[in-house]
């Protein structure tokens, strides 16, 4: 908060960590980028901070064909380049001696009793007990086959908690609409028991996201002014720099509705809006935030037009590196109208949030990465230091930021020290790295933690999943009947399309400046 603040060393034996039983870990799309990306260096992580269990056992499973040897030398440059603390060697030895490939296509049961004897004699010889966590990393389109595959082989075994446990992950985005989302739930619920299914979304494992029900009921000053007679409006941004890069295949069927909006946003904005749980048992946390969703206005007919703007980066530049148009990228249709970017308004009709709009806006080949959620309250009343209408004080704000320099802050307005009677705004600011010592650790880390111990808080349940694609599926109806051919255009590089400009500068705001 203040560059005084002390500075509090935790290491990360000192946490509270739940018990976490031996297990294998069974990660389909095994040769992918998230598993490459993502998933192994959160593993690793976990090793060097002493919070992988004590005995377990990682199967990639592709259809790519590649050994074991193979597998550990892609799997190793990953770690290199995106793990949060650097390889070591001993340690990297010792961590790849528990990683094993088995290459299979999802479609063809033989995969699975293949993946069932493999794993049956990697589970002998490291003496695990047999204890199962099977990730989907896969497009939705193949979890169905998956499951069933699972069940066939006797691989889906419903032991929920109990030991030895069966457990599956399944990556967003669980379908492409409404209907999609529930064929998918339907056979999940057939083969596992709802307690065994951890529907992710990285976004609540985020340091940030996880403080923000800490933030606002752990301090008594948030409460009594968390509603429509307090705040004007709440931003959520989630800005990211990359362009569609390698995953044009998977981005033009989602576009960033489906992408980003229909999951990680709308979590942020429950976590904002709900009401306070009345325990922080999982299902009553989940309970409050499938509330919100109930109480979103649905964006129907022509609202869609006058609230919604989508749109596509056309050629420029970031960083220094040139990006193509969306529609000249490798694998993307030269006439697609797949959204980069979108940007809504939206409200939570009940009592608390009556008239407030949350602004919601994401893309891609934007000029920074970065995501926040700030909370702007009203205008104060125009007297005493306020009298200036050409020069209204600027409002306080309180931005939550996500990524990067995970942290918050607060805007004020203070007196200028001097003679003369001038005031300026200025930032509070807090950052967790500074106060605590050592970096976050990454979502997927502690998401893959809470799946072993089986903790499901951080997870999203059937009803919110479908929730959340029901109020989507309306947008997606709406941008439909339009038809549009093209969509509006914004240069790699820079802050998105004018009309999104418009779309909040109507309402008299503006969109924060990041
Ligand atoms: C994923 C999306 O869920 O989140 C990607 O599919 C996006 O398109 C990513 O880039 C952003 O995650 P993060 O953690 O980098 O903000």
């Amino acid at each position: 908060m203040s560059p005084n603040m002390p500075r509090i060393d935790i290491s990360p034996s000192q946490e509270t960590i739940p018990p976490v039983e031996p297990c294998t870990l069974v990660i389909f799309g095994g040769s992918g980028d998230l598993a490459r990306r993502r998933l192994i260096p959160a593993l690793y992580n976990l090793l060097l901070d002493g919070l992988l269990p004590p005995n377990y056992a990682v199967i990639g499973l592709g259809r790519k064909s590649m050994t074991t040897e193979e597998f550990r030398i892609t799997v190793r440059d990953g770690v290199v380049t995106h793990s949060r603390q650097a390889l070591v060697e001993d340690r990297w030895k010792d961590f790849s001696s528990h990683l094993f490939y088995v290459s299979g296509e999802n479609e063809n049961p033989h995969t699975y009793t293949r993946l069932k004897s493999r794993a049956e004699e990697i589970e002998r010889d490291l003496q695990l007990t047999g204890n199962r966590i099977f990730y989907l990393s896969i497009p939705p389109s193949s979890v169905a086959s998956v499951c069933e595959g699972l069940d066939q082989a006797g691989l889906a075994t419903k032991l929920g908690n109990r030991i030895p446990y069966a457990r599956i992950i399944i990556e967003k985005p669980v379908g492409r609409d409404l209907p999609s989302a529930q064929a998918i739930n339907h056979v999940t619920g057939r083969v596992f028991d709802e307690s065994q299914i951890f529907r992710i979304d990285h976004y609540l494992g985020k340091e940030t996201v996880q403080n923000l029900m800490v933030l606002r009921f752990a301090n008594s000053i948030f409460e009594p002014i968390w509603n429509h007679k307090y705040i004007d409006h709440v931003q959520i941004t989630v800005s990211e720099t990359e362009g569609v890069g390698t995953r044009a295949g998977y981005y033009e069927e989602a576009g960033a509705l489906r992408d980003m909006v229909q999951n990680h946003m709308l979590q942020l904005l429950c976590l904002v809006a709900t009401e306070p749980p009345y325990s922080l048992d999982p299902d009553v946390v989940r309970n409050a935030k499938m509330e919100v969703l109930r109480c979103l206005r649905p964006i129907t007919d022509r609202d869609v037009e006058h609230v919604t703007v989508r749109a596509q980066y056309s050629e420029g530049t970031t960083h220094g590196h040139s990006i193509p148009g969306y529609r000249r990228e490798k694998g993307i249709h030269p006439d697609s109208t797949t959204e980069t970017y979108v940007a809504l308004k939206c409200f939570v009709e009940n009592w608390r949030w009556a008239g407030v709009p949350f602004y919601l806006r994401t893309g891609k080949a934007l000029p920074h990465r970065a995501s926040e959620i700030a909370v702007q309250f009203k205008d104060i009343p125009q007297i005493l230091f306020n009298t200036n209408a050409q020069q209204p004080q600027p409002p306080n704000v309180l931005a939550l930021r996500i990524q990067p320099e995970e942290g918050l802050s607060l805007r004020l307005v203070s007196r200028v020290p001097g003679t003369r009677e001038q005031t300026r705004p200025v930032e509070m600011d807090f950052q967790y790295s500074d106060v605590f010592g050592r970096p976050s650790p990454e979502a997927y880390e502690r998401l893959l933690l809470d799946v072993m111990a089986g903790d499901a808080s951080r997870f999203m349940r059937r009803d919110a999943v479908e929730a959340s694609w029901a109020w989507i599926t309306k947008i997606l109806e709406g941008w439909q009947r339009q038809g549009l051919r093209s969509l509006p255009e914004y240069p790699a590089g820079t802050c998105g399309p004018v009309e999104a400009d418009r779309l909040i500068e109507k309402d008299g705001r503006t969109w924060r400046t990041l």
